[in-house]
């Protein structure tokens, strides 16, 4: 029999359906319409309002090949099977089929030789247990049982094995039957079965019986009004079993990929050889990369939200790259590798391509600028560190700050010296670093600063904050005296400022702002944060509405001579934090009144 591929098995997923009179849902983003989280992570993601009875258009009847993405076990990526990005096969019933056809179209496609063929000697299945909402799921057993598996192949499991429901553990949700394949390894003891992780069993296949809702976290169960279908495969993994291959990786969409890197690296790929991690790491995150980056709603890599899971993957990839000696814009290579092998089933990659690249390599050369002197930075910090011991949250945060290096890089670095890291210190000094730079009097800017989602959307909005100040020094420098805020709102990917200004600014004036703030940030000054009075506060030069709404002190931020106001922070520690500025648009606001879009690299 010819091979199995993940290509032909997407082929035969999309024929078996079409046969059994599905419709696929094509073409479902990596980035979830409603923003409960980052990523697509399960094929049915996308159809949760039609699992809870809204009407979908393309019917009741419903599979997909679902590119999904998990960030959760991103350290463990480049083992023998964790993935950030891998597909999902899924077919569902929304209020249509339920149990016995869901368990018999399963069976006839993993037995049948005209599709898997797989020996049923080979499957284990594992079925709800029951508990006290929900009865045991004999209906389940006896199916599989009139399907032609023997009773010891069929197993109960309470509710931590055998029931599913999203991460958030609100929405549809129901007791599944999972589907595992026997590997033939002996078990490793005589209790071993389909819940034990030995190796022995892969699970390949999930089918939930979707007939109950969480409302709220917490809330008892309630009825859907219709039952649904909802399955899940994992198509590089069932592939990499029914081969026998000891690793994903060595399914057929890593090949060109790997070829590619065993080209450029002189090296063969080898479970056993200590770079395998460095090549699969690689294959992973850059596959990812090209996903985000060609999706339909694209990712680019930035400091915040899906953009920061971006700039991870991709600063995590040039670091194995540089650990395998090749320069770093091979992974260029590797994702036109990925990007060849893709583009029959996303047909969209063939037009993106460009796109992709020219964003993959923008990224690649602004983090190997940094990278060898936080490697340095690194390397004195643990000079005198021995394996086992710890690296200190502190410096582990010094070097994101300093040298954009995501945590998962740090760990990464550590890894290969036997030293730990103290992940919990890493967010105790990040949480130390925003309240260093946060007043708890004067909160002028706060309001017009976006809500940060993560640690690193905060340093970010701290950046463009001391832009803002930045720019109402060089602005009253070029423009005088008379120029006063009229607002201010920061958000991840720029600032806004309104101020005084009686005519439309000349270009050569708006070059004279950047110009003043480009100095002051590579000057890097320190931002000085001082507490005093509101009166001394004035006769200091501070700039800053005096009135009544400040309390006895006020806290004044300081940066050298180009700014000095009163302000609720929270400010970057010094100025080259910012890297760069650059004004993106002038305009009116109102009358006697100019906005300002501008936005920095930092
Ligand atoms: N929702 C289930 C899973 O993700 C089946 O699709 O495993």
């Amino acid at each position: 029999m010819e091979k199995l591929t993940c290509k032909k098995l997407m082929r035969m997923w999309r024929e078996y359906w079409e046969q059994n009179g599905h419709t696929e849902i094509k073409g479902a983003s990596l980035i979830p319409r409603d923003n409960t989280v980052l990523f697509t992570t399960a094929g049915m993601q996308p159809l949760v309002p039609y699992l809870m009875g809204q009407k979908h258009p393309l019917g009741t009847k419903l599979f997909s090949i679902q590119p999904c993405l998990r960030t959760n076990d991103i350290d463990e990526v480049g083992d023998n099977r964790h993935h950030t990005l891998f597909f999902m096969l899924g077919n569902w019933s929304l209020g249509d089929y339920f149990k016995p056809e869901a368990i018999r179209w399963s069976w006839d496609f993993l037995t049948n030789p005209k599709w898997l063929g797989i020996n049923p000697d080979r499957l284990n299945v594992t079925v709800f247990e029951g508990d006290e909402n929900v009865p045991r799921d004999d209906v389940s057993a006896k199916l599989w049982q009139e399907c032609g598996l023997r009773a010891d192949q069929i197993h109960f499991f309470p509710k931590k094995d055998n029931w599913w429901e999203i991460g958030s553990g609100i929405g549809p949700c129901g007791p599944d039957t999972e589907i595992f394949y026997d590997t033939g390894k002996p078990k490793c003891n005589e209790h071993c079965d389909p819940s034990c992780d030995c190796g022995k069993w892969v699970e390949i296949w999930n089918n939930v019986f979707m007939e109950f809702n969480v409302p709220t976290k917490g809330a008892p169960l309630e009825k859907l009004t219709q039952q649904n279908v909802d399955t899940g495969m994992g198509l590089e993994r069932v592939v990499s079993v029914l081969n026998g291959y000891s690793s994903t990786y060595e399914t057929d969409c890593f090949a060109d990929a790997m070829a590619t890197l065993e080209r450029i690296t002189g090296k063969k790929f080898d479970f056993s050889k200590d770079y395998a991690r460095d090549f699969c790491v690689i294959c992973d995150h850059i596959r990812a990369a090209v996903f985000l980056l060609g999706d339909e709603q694209p990712t680019t890599p930035s400091n915040v939200g899906q953009g920061y899971v971006l700039r991870r993957l991709i600063r995590r990839a040039v670091n194995c790259a540089r650990r395998l000696n090749i320069d770093s814009n091979a992974l260029s290579e590797v994702a036109v590798a990925f990007i060849n092998y893709y583009k029959d089933d996303f047909t969209r990659f063939v037009e993106v391509e460009p796109f992709i690249l020219q964003e993959l390599q923008a990224e690649i050369q602004k983090f190997a600028k940094a990278i060898d002197s936080g490697i340095k930075e690194f390397e004195s910090i643990t000079k005198e560190y021995k394996a086992g011991d710890t690296l200190d949250g502190k410096n582990a945060f010094r070097l994101f700050d300093t040298f954009g290096f995501p945590l998962d890089l740090t760990i990464d670095l550590c890894r290969e010296r036997g030293i730990n890291v103290d992940k919990q210190g890493f967010d105790q000094a990040m949480k130390e670093h925003q309240q260093l730079s946060r007043d708890k009097s004067g909160a002028m800017f706060r309001g017009g600063v976006a809500e940060a989602h993560d640690e690193a959307e905060s340093v970010r909005l701290a950046r463009l904050h001391t832009a803002t100040h930045l720019m109402l020094g060089a602005l009253k420098r070029v423009l005088g005296d008379y120029v006063e805020q009229r607002g201010s709102n920061i958000t991840p990917e720029r600032l806004r400022f309104d101020f005084l200004c009686d005519h439309k600014m000349t270009t050569d004036e708006l070059t004279e702002v950047e110009n003043i703030v480009n100095e002051a940030i590579s000057a890097n000054v320190p931002v000085v944060c001082e507490s005093m009075t509101p009166d001394e506060a004035k006769a200091s030069g501070a700039t800053g509405i005096f009135d009544d709404k400040y309390g006895d002190t006020v806290t004044v931020y300081t940066m050298g001579e180009y700014s000095k106001e009163i302000c609720g922070g929270p400010h970057a520690k010094s100025t080259g934090e910012l890297v760069h500025f650059k004004i993106l648009k002038e305009e009116s606001s109102s009358s006697g009144v100019r906005r300002i879009k501008a936005t920095i690299e930092g």
